[in-house]
């Protein structure tokens, strides 16, 4: 999957083909409120397999900031570039929000560009209700925001 990544898409897994158990070590770290970065909201990440092979990523942060609250969310997720269109992105989000649930977290939020209609079309299938559209102060894209309310 990383190594798909680097040929197609970007770096986002480059620490992960250069040296594994750094990758490992690091979501340790991020998952762990006492060893997180200053300034970083904790969090877990989560790999979807499917015959053997992964096939998405879905990460969890375990609260909010009042930035995260208008871009990026709770929630982030991932499918490898040869696997897309097949359901996976909307089953990695329910998941997590499975994860979250378990966490005890009561809503979560979602951001999403809004022309990333595949995101949009995975937030919304799995409950998502909108509730704002900023434009990133990062990207200068319309961003669209949303809640999802969780069963306890
Ligand atoms: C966005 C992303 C996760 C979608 O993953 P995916 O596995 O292709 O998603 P799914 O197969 O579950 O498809 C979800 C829905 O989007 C639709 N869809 C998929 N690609 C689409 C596209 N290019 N344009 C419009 N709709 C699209 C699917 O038809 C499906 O809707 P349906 O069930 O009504 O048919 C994937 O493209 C990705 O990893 N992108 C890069 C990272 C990213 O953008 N993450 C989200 C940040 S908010």
């Amino acid at each position: 999957m990383a190594q798909e990544w680097r040929d197609h898409e970007s770096e986002r897994y480059g620490l992960a083909l250069e040296d594994f158990d750094a990758y490992l070590a690091r979501a340790a770290r991020h998952a762990d409120p006492e060893q997180t970065p200053p300034g970083r909201v904790p969090g877990a990440e989560y790999w979807l397999a499917a015959q053997g092979e992964i096939v998405a990523c879905g990460r969890l942060r375990f609260w909010l900031t009042p930035a995260l609250e208008v871009e990026g969310g709770h929630i982030g997720y991932d499918v490898r570039p040869s696997k897309r269109g097949l359901g996976f992105g909307k089953a990695v989000l329910r998941l997590v929000l499975g994860q979250a649930s378990h966490r005890r977290l009561l809503r979560v939020r979602l951001t999403a560009d809004a022309d990333n209609l595949a995101s949009i079309r995975i937030i919304e299938s799995n409950g998502g209700v909108r509730s704002g559209e900023v434009v990133s102060l990062g990207s200068g894209k319309l961003i669209r925001q949303y809640w999802i309310d969780l069963q306890p």
